[in-house]
């Protein structure tokens, strides 16, 4: 039987998955790397720690599941989106990578709109400039470390370093290209305009493929180190985002998916590429080829509840350990014993600042409204309604342009919870599914390489492999109710702005 290997290079680990011929995973294996914060807002990782335990990660995978590198038929790759991998032209890296959630590059930003100008920007890539995008990091680096600029001579993201290391060749598709704010990304190819106005040189970006397309064939050095065999055919991929939503069939107008990762991301299709002047959603192109996206990105989705668990679960993390279950688990059974609405408490969510709907580094997160009634079930509960809320701020843009949904699929870890798919289809009220494939990004990518290398449409593969499994419908009177607390969520951003851009201030001030 022949195999198809999915690779998700997340922020915190690497997944790897194998796919066989009938769509079911075989097996799956992920390795742990470090996040490096060595500023307030900064983010960096090692490009050489993703290859190592990617290579680690492929070879334990074929040695657990039992399965021969000759058995792999293709690779697909999917990573964390936007990273900048800055190469010499020896191809050693220059300096750690700059992450999406990276948020040192307000002033770039600020400097790229003012020398573009906002609307000719939005006409030739479709999108604003944002700190997590990958132009402001390569734009802070030639204003800060001009050295490390001028040794550069290859720039690349994230999971493309890992396909030059599996195959020794360069390529980037162009879903994951969308978000380096280079592309023009109606015309699916590089903007020579936007390279040429921020100085970029264009010699630096890799050649551009559809994410089904084969971008290189495993090298024997590459073999050598994960088991796979030489030649194995490696498809260009795509960024999480993409490959997450053909992980859960989001191939067609009218269903949308909620990622609920470290972000939290409402992402449609379009069939056409809509230009929106404003830019309140990404406007990117799909994994599925000839074909676009839009999103709204929230920066701590499932972060937020994370960090939640980490500071201060401590007696539901200690439950948990002794009983071998999840913690989330533990503590989502504790939200559902406070009132929908939690007595009046609300969460902003804003731990990591925010991009949409507000693009703001400097906001901040808050609870609002405690009184002495409230207990840790309440803001525990009020942690995961800010969640929600915040993206519903992101559905309300795809429903101002015009997009009609009717269906929502969730994925990423916080889908397994009953009580928060019932949380989301109340809050958006729309009905929430979920399907027979829960690895995300990493199944995405085993698909795009299946469709790759058996010439067959991603849609179609789709179609054959990915089944709903639960449907969640609204409950009205939730759904209403929810909305009376929504309208004061609303509220709070513009409410909290100045204040939370003063703490930011003071702090960065020491
Ligand atoms: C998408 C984004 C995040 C990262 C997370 O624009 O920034 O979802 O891709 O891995």
């Amino acid at each position: 039987m022949a195999y198809f290997l999915g690779i998700d290079l997340g922020t915190s680990a690497v997944k790897c998955i194998l796919v066989g011929e009938d769509g079911a995973v075989a097996a799956s294996r992920s390795e742990e790397y470090p996040l490096h914060t060595p500023q307030p807002g900064w983010a960096e990782q090692h490009p050489e720690d993703w290859w190592t335990k990617t290579a680690a990660c492929i070879r334990a995978l074929l040695a657990d599941a039992a399965i021969p590198g000759s058995e792999i038929a293709g690779v697909g790759l999917s990573g964390q989106m936007h990273g900048s991998v800055f190469l010499d032209k020896e191809l050693r890296v220059v300096r750690p990578a700059l992450l999406w959630c990276d948020q040192r590059t307000a002033a770039e930003c600020d400097w790229i709109e003012a020398t573009i100008g906002q609307q000719e920007l939005a006409r030739l890539t479709g999108n604003r400039a944002l700190t997590g995008f990958t132009a402001p990091k390569v734009i802070w680096l030639r204003k800060h470390e001009p050295e490390h600029f001028a040794r550069t001579a290859h720039l690349m993201l994230p999971k493309d370093y890992v396909r030059l290391q599996l195959t020794g060749e360069f390529g980037m598709d162009m879903a994951d290209a969308s978000g380096t704010l280079l592309l023009d990304v109606a015309r699916r190819r590089w903007s020579e305009e936007v390279l040429q106005r921020l100085g970029i040189p264009a010699e630096w970006l890799p050649p551009l493929y559809e994410s089904n397309d084969i971008a290189g064939r495993l090298t024997a050095e590459a073999a050598q180190l994960t088991g796979l065999a030489e030649g194995t055919p490696v498809v260009a991929g795509g960024g999480d985002q993409a490959c997450g939503a053909v992980g859960v069939g989001v191939v067609r107008e009218g269903i949308a998916s909620v990622a609920l990762g470290t972000s939290g991301v409402v992402f449609v299709h379009d069939d056409t590429y809509e230009a929106d002047p404003l830019c309140r959603l990404h406007a990117f192109c799909h994994g599925v080829p000839g074909r676009w996206h839009r999103m709204g990105v929230m920066l701590a989705a499932g972060g937020s509840f994370q960090w939640w668990k980490n500071h201060f679960a401590f007696e539901e993390l200690h439950k948990a350990k002794a009983e071998g279950r999840d913690v989330y688990e533990y503590l989502t059974a504790l939200a559902e014993t406070a009132p929908l609405g939690s007595e009046g408490l609300l969460f902003l969510p804003y731990l990591s600042g925010e991009r949409t709907p507000h693009p703001d580094p400097k906001a901040r997160g808050a609870f609002i409204g405690l009184t002495v009634r409230h207990s840790k079930a309440h803001l525990t509960r009020a942690v995961l309604e800010g969640i929600t809320f915040g993206l519903r701020d992101s559905m309300e843009l795809v429903k101002q342009s015009g997009i009609q949904i009717r269906e929502l699929r969730v994925n990423g870890g916080g889908a397994r919870s009953p009580f928060w798919r019932q949380m989301i289809a109340d809050i958006f009220g729309l009905p929430v599914v979920t399907v027979n494939s829960t690895d995300g990004p990493a199944y995405g990518a085993a698909v795009m390489a299946a469709s790759g290398v058996r010439n067959v449409d991603i849609t179609e593969l789709c179609d054959r492999w990915i089944r709903p499994v639960t449907r969640t419908e609204p409950n009205p009177a939730s759904s209403s109710r929810y909305e009376s607390f929504y309208a004061v969520y609303r509220t709070l951003y513009d409410t909290l702005k100045a204040t939370s851009h003063q703490l930011t201030d003071l702090v960065a001030e020491g």
